[in-house]
């Protein structure tokens, strides 16, 4: 007789892997259906590990190019050597998908390679790469699909000319021009890339402010910084067209609010407006699973869906789609299904943008709490004031806490510069204690470093930054 399974999880990106690691962990049989050939899913094939080999490549290449000499060191100028690049690239992508099948074997998970759907309660169907169709029974069920690219209405996007991510990781040349349509996190983060490779890169984005959501302030120093580093900003813009010709495209554009509307050539398009919840294939309705109008599937806080033994868990769910914050839903679904108190703080996900310098927030923004009507105060230490940043001609951006007024809980930390999506994790250790800004500034830190950076605005919230 067939085995019937505690968990069967659809999807191995780090929300399905990392749920089915920890499920058999705690002693449950566990079955992944993955589509891919590969196992980690957007993130390790074609998202987070792929861009973070190209940032870290390219952005080496610009600081030998422009950022030896002031320290003394002469070399002549540095040549690209593209194929080398993108192999560095996909040996990164291998080392790590090599890596989520051995962990998948070595908790003994079974691996089924196919489409999967639910065909009802406790019945997943895989329509198998070989044609055939199979069925896996199993007590318990979390999709784990995660996203896909969103589209514009009327662009084709082909991966060579009009591009999404996974076309702009791969491009086989560096574009003269390149326009990126959108200024997220993706536009810009591969937009750093080419145009650290030697791309004309110009931004269209759709609002009149880059990386929506963030803290407005960090973004517009933020913005400022790209400028000067060759980024050009069209704000308050929309796309209407993208035709493509004999030498790649023309764009057309118009202002947000309505108005003439221009042109500009490019060789690359860059479609980077977000990402949409993937569920195609599932057979969702049939099973009576319910979806919200963005398409995302419902879950309540125990990230159960409208049907009993239909988990779900990361970008196919609500909240941002980011991949630690999917992977901690998996290890929070394993553990409830194993009657322990598995939960999420969705309060405190750090968010990083890895660009030179990054961007690193965790908590509320001061946009946040002026809505929320929350009384705050704000505490801000330039990196120029520190002796390591200075050290490391790293001096670009600032370090920003927010702490509630009359408590001192601090609510929100904000980080422009190099080296802050490592730095902000002792904010966020000290937002999970519920922690306050006169704890963080009473902790001794290691001189000299940037986070002396991050204790010093933390006393620059009671207005006793010591240099400054
Ligand atoms: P996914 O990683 O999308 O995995 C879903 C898996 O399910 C896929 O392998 C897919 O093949 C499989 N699947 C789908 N349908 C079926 C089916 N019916 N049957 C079987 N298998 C199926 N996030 C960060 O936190 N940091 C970053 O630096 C970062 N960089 C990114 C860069 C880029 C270019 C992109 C595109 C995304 C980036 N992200 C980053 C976002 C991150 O990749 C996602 O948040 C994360 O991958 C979501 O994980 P997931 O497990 O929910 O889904
Ligand atoms: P995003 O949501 O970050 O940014 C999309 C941008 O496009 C927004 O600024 C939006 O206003 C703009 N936009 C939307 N429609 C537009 C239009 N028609 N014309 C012009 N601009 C338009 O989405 P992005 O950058 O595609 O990334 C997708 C997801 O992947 C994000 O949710 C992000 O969390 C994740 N990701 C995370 C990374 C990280 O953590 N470092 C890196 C890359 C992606």
């Amino acid at each position: 007789m067939a085995e019937v399974y505690d968990l069967v999880v659809i999807g191995t990106g780090p929300g399905g892997y990392v749920c089915a690691i920890r499920a058999a962990q705690l002693g449950m049989k566990v079955c992944v259906v993955e589509k891919r050939k590969t196992h980690g899913g957007t993130c390790l094939n074609v998202g987070c590990i792929p861009s973070k080999a190209l940032l870290h490549a390219s952005e080496l290449f610009e600081e030998a190019g422009h950022e030896f000499a002031p320290l003394g060191i002469r070399i002549p100028a540095p040549e690209l050597d593209l194929p080398t690049m993108m192999k560095h690239k996909q040996d990164v992508i291998d080392g790590n998908v090599g890596g989520i099948q051995f962990l998948l074997k070595k908790n003994k998970i079974d691996v089924v390679h196919g489409t999967g759907s639910i065909l009802s309660k406790g019945n997943v169907g895989v329509a198998l790469e070989d044609g055939t169709n199979s069925v896996i029974e199993t007590r318990n069920i979390v999709i784990a699909t995660g996203s896909d690219v969103a589209r514009l209405p009327g662009i084709e996007i082909d991966e060579q000319v009009v591009v999404s991510s996974t076309g702009a990781l791969e491009l086989a040349s560096v574009p003269k021009k390149m326009i990126v349509v959108g200024a997220g996190v993706i536009g810009l983060e591969l937009g750093s890339v080419w145009r650290r490779l030697g791309a004309e890169v110009t931004v269209v984005e759709y609002l009149d402010r880059i990386l929506p959501g963030m803290d407005l302030d960090t973004c517009k120093t933020f913005q400022r910084i790209l400028a000067k580093q060759g980024f050009a900003f069209k704000l308050g813009t929309k796309v209407t067209g993208v035709e493509k010709t004999e030498a790649g495209a023309v764009v057309s554009l118009e202002p947000a609010a309505g108005g003439e509307t221009e042109t500009v050539e490019a060789d690359v398009v860059l479609i980077a407006i977000g990402r949409v919840p993937y569920t195609e294939g599932l057979g969702l309705e049939a099973v009576g699973v319910a979806r919200d109008e963005r398409g995302r599937i419902e879950v309540n806080d125990h990230f159960q869906t409208s049907v009993q033994g239909i988990y779900a868990i990361g970008d196919v769910i609500r909240g941002a789609m980011l991949a630690h914050k999917a992977e901690d839903e998996g290890v929070a679904v394993a553990e409830i299904l194993a009657g322990q108190h598995g939960h999420v703080n969705y309060d405190v996900i750090p968010g990083v943008v890895y660009t030179m310098p990054e961007i690193a927030s965790v908590g509320k923004t001061e946009e946040d709490l002026k809505a929320a009507g929350v009384v705050y105060s704000v505490g801000k230490f330039p990196f120029t004031a520190n002796g390591r940043a200075k050290a490391m001609r790293h001096t670009e951006g600032f370090v920003k806490v927010i702490a509630d007024k009359a408590t001192d809980r601090v609510l929100g930390v904000h980080i422009l510069g190099a080296g802050a999506g490592e730095m902000i994790h002792e904010a966020a250790v000290l937002m999970e204690f519920g922690g306050s800004s006169e704890d963080l500034a009473r902790t001794c830190h290691a001189h000299p470093t940037m986070s002396e950076a991050v204790k010093e605005a933390a006393m620059a919230v009671d207005k006793r930054a010591i240099h400054m």
